[in-house]
């Protein structure tokens, strides 16, 4: 049985902190499912960590699809959360309900997380209307990243710390059932926690969220390109894979690899019938 959004709900209201992992690809799946993650946000991020865009903005709903499926099907217990793309909720409510349920029904997703507060809110709750529920995040939405001017803190002046806090209000009234605060100065991700009912998963924003997210390659040190300074490296991943890539190419080189152990025989007598 898969975690619930009422499960959710209910660890903050527990006081108990609640771990989401992005993942693109079945294995990576397989293995933040077995840890017992409860949340796994397969992100448009992927057009970044794993694609190589420069930027989330040109990934596609293909794209996140065929993602989505690979990581549902690596997954038993965690729910599986599909991140809308750019411009794939933004042209009208009939677009954001058949993208939405794209996710669900083709790509075996629980929920949908889409970027915005206000301006999207009554997106969202038509999407929760049709039983499909939604994450909510703002904060540095990396999809408008040219109207913000770039990944930068948000909510640092007085207009921009309220707008934020209404943001979340507004996301809580339409139904989302969690919302990521991304890159918001901890007092003010703190100060949103405690207004709102519903969980915040925090991503470069501090302790007081309910939750954290990371990009599981910021993680396991596996893309390198850059590292947010909210990022902790639990592992150096691109260090050991190219260790064991040059090894692999010198054992080549050198004749080494493979052995008998890594190969397979045939009886000699069909290859002396074979060489008479
Ligand atoms: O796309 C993504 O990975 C995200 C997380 C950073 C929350 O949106």
């Amino acid at each position: 049985m898969r975690i619930t959004i009422n499960q959710i709900k209910d660890m903050k209201q527990k006081g108990e902190k609640i771990a989401m992992l992005t993942a693109y690809d079945y294995p990576t799946a397989k293995i933040v499912d077995g840890a017992g993650i409860p949340l796994i946000l397969v992100g448009d991020s992927l057009g970044m960590v794993v694609l190589g865009y420069e930027s989330t903005i040109p990934v596609t709903m293909e794209e996140m699809l065929h993602h989505t499926g690979a990581v549902t099907r690596g997954t038993k217990q965690a729910m599986v959360i599909g991140d809308m793309p750019f411009m794939t909720y933004h042209v009208s409510i009939e677009d954001a309900l058949k993208n939405a349920a794209r996710f669900i029904q083709e790509g075996g997703a629980q929920a949908v997380k889409l970027e915005g507060g206000v301006t999207v809110a009554e997106k969202v709750l038509r999407i929760v209307e049709c039983g499909i529920p939604v994450m909510g995040h703002i904060g540095l939405t990396p999809q408008s990243m040219h109207q913000l001017g770039g990944f930068k803190v948000q909510g640092k002046t007085p207009e921009a710390a309220a707008k934020l806090l209404k943001d979340a209000e507004a996301l809580e009234e339409a139904g989302a059932f969690a919302i990521v605060l991304e890159t918001v100065p901890s007092q003010l991700a703190t100060l949103i926690t405690q207004k709102i009912g519903i969980p915040t998963i925090g991503i470069g924003s501090g302790k007081g969220c309910d939750g954290q997210v990371q990009v599981i390659s910021d993680l396991l040190g596996s893309f390198t390109d850059f590292v947010p300074r909210h990022a902790k490296q639990y592992a150096k991943l691109a260090n050991t894979t190219s260790k064991a890539i040059a090894q692999y190419f010198k054992e080549v080189k050198a004749g080494s690899f493979p052995t008998a152990e890594q190969s397979y025989s045939m009886d000699e007598s069909i290859l002396t019938e074979l060489t008479k």
